[in-house]
């Protein structure tokens, strides 16, 4: 049974961006779609929501974003499974970002820094440890109270102009209000420049990192647009959005995580220069046609390549009577499961260490989710990564696997064997 999200569920299709008002071409549909992190109780499959995943382009300021939205109660609830910390390349990852605003923005003895989603304090773990004055924002109280535990001060809440004005009110103006895989979950971007307006000191700066839209392009990484990736960023589009709200952005930096992310810093309008990387890497987007509709276009028929290719390969190694196991519950693995229509058919179990999303059924496809301990008993024929991004530390931990004759399964950039 399938219940469609109701009106108060999803904010319906703008007309018009939400950010700048122009006009949004729609440019791929990904058809109907679960709550991405919403693993399910057998119990509750009968309540199950849907929504229907499209994205349209701003033909003015080149936002990328999802035509329908679902609601924040429905995707951040007090049980969210995520944690970043599962992931030790993250954890050297925000390590380095902690100690590199430590040295470089939060000079001062009583510098505040604020992050908007500090999930399970990946980030803040460092500062605090250094005795930076430091909060978490986050509505996630699971996530939350494993941040609590590490010893980082957590408000649990939604980061906009109340929450920010209060936080002003009792701790005072931040220097640093840091963001990572966040600010793009937030459908009303209004509500966090607002926040940032009203917390962030004449010259501090706001500094968040997300998933690259250039880099989904590029390798087709079609599985990270899912209910909680509303915008697909780029470095014209956040220029645009931060001077819609009277900042600037001043800077933008590569970076490898998730397949590719890039780090913008943000600005009051004229406070700070801004670095000459800004202009270069928007040259960079126009010559990529990122800002172009008709790039969607081909990006919508090398996804359709990738999902066929993907069934046929599992067909037949059902056929051939092959073992598959699936590796990373992932969020993105929502969209591809739902998408090529995969379920325990062809992929009878997924192997994840997140002890929350264990023992439950993946969104839509409502494939059983065990402990990653239990992947080497016995070991699968095939094994298909849906935690691509950690590629790197998942099959080094999982060597053995290989050794014995394993064979890893990747769909990105397109579908192959390890
Ligand atoms: P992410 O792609 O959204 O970061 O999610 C990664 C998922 O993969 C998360 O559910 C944890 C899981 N995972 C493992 O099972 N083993 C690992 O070694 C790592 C790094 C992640
Ligand atoms: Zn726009």
């Amino acid at each position: 049974m399938w219940i469609e999200l109701n009106d108060n569920d999803v904010s319906g299709e703008p007309t018009a961006c939400r950010v700048c008002g122009g006009p949004v071409r729609r440019c791929l549909d990904l058809g109907r779609q679960p709550v991405s992190n919403a693993f399910l109780l057998p119990e509750q499959i009968a309540d199950e929501a849907f929504f229907r995943l499209e994205v349209g382009i701003c033909t003015r300021c080149t936002l990328v974003q999802q035509l329908d939205v679902v609601a924040h109660e429905r995707m951040f609830r007090p049980d969210y499974p995520y944690r970043s910390s599962t992931s030790a390349r993250l954890r050297r990852h925000f390590a380095d970002v902690a100690r590199t605003l430590h040295t470089t923005e939060l000079t001062g003895p009583d510098d505040l820094v604020v992050e908007v989603g500090s999930n399970d304090g990946i980030m803040l773990r460092t500062l605090s440890d250094a005795g930076v004055r430091h909060l978490g924002v986050d509505p996630c109280v699971g996530a939350g109270d494993t941040a609590a535990q590490g010893g980082v001060r957590i408000r649990i809440d939604y980061f906009n102009e109340r929450s920010a004005a209060e936080i002003r009110r009792t701790d005072g103006p931040a220097k640093v209000i840091f963001s990572a895989n966040t600010i793009s979950h937030i459908a009303d971007l209004g509500s966090v420049f607002g926040g940032v307006d009203a917390l962030l000191t004449a010259d501090g700066v706001f500094v968040f990192e997300d998933r690259y839209l250039a880099d989904i392009i590029a390798h087709t990484t079609f599985d990270q647009i899912y209910d909680e990736h509303v915008y697909l960023l780029a470095v014209r589009s956040v220029s645009e959005v931060a001077a819609v709200f009277g900042f600037e952005l001043i800077d933008a930096q590569r970076l490898g995580v998730h397949g590719g992310s890039m780090r913008y810093t943000v600005a009051r309008a004229g406070a700070r220069p801004r670095t000459a990387r800004v202009d270069q890497l928007i040259g960079e987007e126009r010559a990529l046609g990122l800002g172009d509709p008709a790039t969607f276009a081909g990006f919508g028929a090398r996804l359709d390549v990738i999902g066929k290719d993907l069934v046929a390969l599992l067909t037949e190694l059902r056929s051939a009577g092959m073992r598959v196991a699936g590796y990373g519950a992932t969020s993105k693995s929502a969209t591809v499961t739902n998408y090529c229509g995969i379920g325990t058919d062809l992929v009878p179990v997924i192997y994840d260490t997140t002890p929350e999303k264990q023992g439950r059924l993946t969104p839509g496809a409502h494939i059983p989710v065990e402990s990653a301990a239990r992947f080497t008993d016995p070991y699968p024929d095939y094994a298909l990564l849906f935690a691509w991004n950690h590629a790197e530390e998942i099959i080094e931990r999982e060597r053995e696997f290989r050794d014995r004759g394993g064979r890893w399964i990747l769909y990105v950039p397109d579908v192959h064997l390890l």
